[in-house]
């Protein structure tokens, strides 16, 4: 008799499931913790909450949950329309932002077929979402954190439908210059869709005017959220902006009520209270140059961060995120991102800054990155980090030159924190389709394809001073 694990699509049965930040309850109970004594900086949320006014509409809103939500969004994309110029039907409502890349998946691409290309330090939820859809992920080396633009132009093959690019980027905190990303568009071939991933969009000074590209009916999706800036995180609220046309083909994708009624009163309220996004703003850009400060005096490398967080070589990721939790802190392990030196800690209040500023030499003791300055020298960065898998198999044959790869490597939920699962190589697809040509003629402002000739691996060097790993 067939299992029914032999009756399952097997892109599922290699799925790695996402690894979140560990929820505040689930420390409280696993360490017998008075949950009000736990602090957590590990999933990127607003340290003053969510905006009071969003409380108070979606209280409002709550005797009416008997009704299905508006499917159609028509209050809050009219709302987010008029705060961008932009019309409603430019905007595609999502179950967090989360969904609209899910969306794209449906929209975009087909298994066994389609690609996409991302910068290997990229967001998990891409790659997570291309297994699931048996769609081949192109990972484009990004050895100083920072997404390397004409390389991930350069990996584009006829069968790329979807480049992804956060802006800033989770988990590295870093952005791309508006001068870099406008010399990027420019030079996308039209078959493939560029997808913005703006979730962390309103942290940035100088932020580029990527609306502008929507209002122009350029070929770009945006993806913004209601989960950061506006602190409405257990919402799951996001949104996609992007041309009406492409806009129209992502609504066909989504359920019919996929963004609920409670979440849809809160966001309107939400993106109307300014002032609780700036004093968002503001007490980040505090909290960052603390942290940013901090590290350096410690003699810690950091990625400098555009973001609500920063990433920060602690030597053992897992280590720290274990002491720190025994002592309340949740910060965020990086080995399910394959940077097992890292954590990434998220901004938080004055207070939960300090307590974590305070905690976290205790917690480094012993471990190989906590060298007071001047002190020992402190390794290379990134020698664990930029280890390439081997190109899958059944991929061998493939003509694109950088490795691809859709393999994550997180902890199972049930294993200890200790121990993490090996790389899943990409399970070839089923012998299915032949791969079509693509639907649009060759790309003709795209740059010939060149040879990629990978980075020889640094060799170990001494560095008596704490180093920024980029600027
Ligand atoms: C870069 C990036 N994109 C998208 C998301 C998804 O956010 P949400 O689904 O909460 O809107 C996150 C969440 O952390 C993120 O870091």
């Amino acid at each position: 008799m067939l299992s029914v694990r032999d009756i399952a699509n097997r892109e599922l049965l290699d799925l790695v499931p996402y690894e979140p930040g560990k929820p505040v309850d689930d420390v409280a109970r696993e360490l017998g913790l008075d949950p009000g004594a736990i602090i957590k900086l590990a999933s990127n949320e607003n340290p003053l909450g969510p905006s009071p006014r969003a409380v108070e509409a979606m209280r409002e809103a709550l005797p009416k949950a008997h009704f299905y939500p508006d499917g159609g969004g028509f209050h809050l994309r009219n709302a987010i329309a008029q705060h961008f110029g932009l019309a409603r039907e430019n905007v595609v409502l999502g179950n967090g932002s989360n969904e609209i890349i899910e969306l794209l998946f449906h929209t975009f691409t087909r298994p066994g077929i389609h690609e996409i290309v991302s910068a290997r330090n990229a967001f998990a939820v891409y790659a997570l979402m291309a297994q699931l859809f048996g769609v081949r992920v192109i990972e484009v080396p990004d050895a100083d954190f920072t997404p390397d633009l004409p390389a991930m132009l350069r990996a584009i093959t006829p069968q790329t439908r979807l480049i992804f690019l956060a802006s800033p980027n989770n988990p590295t905190g870093t952005r791309v210059t508006n001068a870099a990303l406008d010399e990027f568009l420019r030079a996308l071939p039209s078959h493939v869709v560029a997808v913005l991933d703006e979730a962390y969009y309103e942290f940035l000074d100088d932020a580029p005017d990527t609306v502008a590209r929507v209002r122009a009916g350029e070929r770009v999706v945006l993806m913004r959220t209601f989960s950061k800036i506006q602190g409405l995180a257990g919402l799951r609220i996001g949104y996609g902006l992007a041309s009406a046309e492409i806009a129209d083909l992502l609504q066909r994708a989504r359920q019919p009520f996929n963004a609920n009624s409670i979440a849809q009163a809160g966001a309107i309220a939400g993106l109307a209270d300014v002032e609780h996004q700036q004093r968002t703003k503001a007490i980040t850009d505090e909290g960052r140059a603390l942290l940013e400060t901090s590290f350096a005096q410690m003699g810690l490398r950091y990625v400098p961060s555009a973001a609500n967080f920063v990433l920060v070589h602690v030597g053992d990721g897992g280590e720290v995120f274990q002491r720190l939790m025994k002592k309340g802190i949740i910060v965020r392990s990086m080995v399910s991102y394959r940077l097992p030196e890292y954590i990434r800690v998220s901004v938080g209040t004055p207070e939960q800054n300090a307590r974590f500023l305070a905690e976290l030499p205790a917690a480094l003791e012993g471990l190989v990155a906590f060298t007071r300055p001047g002190s020992a020298p402190i390794p290379r960065p990134l020698e664990s980090a930029l280890q390439e898998p081997e190109p899958a198999p059944g991929y061998a044959a493939n003509s694109n030159p950088f490795t691809i790869t859709r393999a994550i490597t997180a902890y199972s939920p049930s294993a200890s924190l200790a121990e993490t699962q090996p790389l899943q190589p990409i399970t070839p697809p089923d012998p299915g389709p032949t791969p079509e040509p693509p639907a649009e003629p060759a790309p003709d402002s795209h740059p010939a394809p060149e040879p990629y000739t990978p980075e020889p691996a640094p060799a170990p060097q001494p560095s008596p001073e704490p180093v920024q790993l980029s600027s």
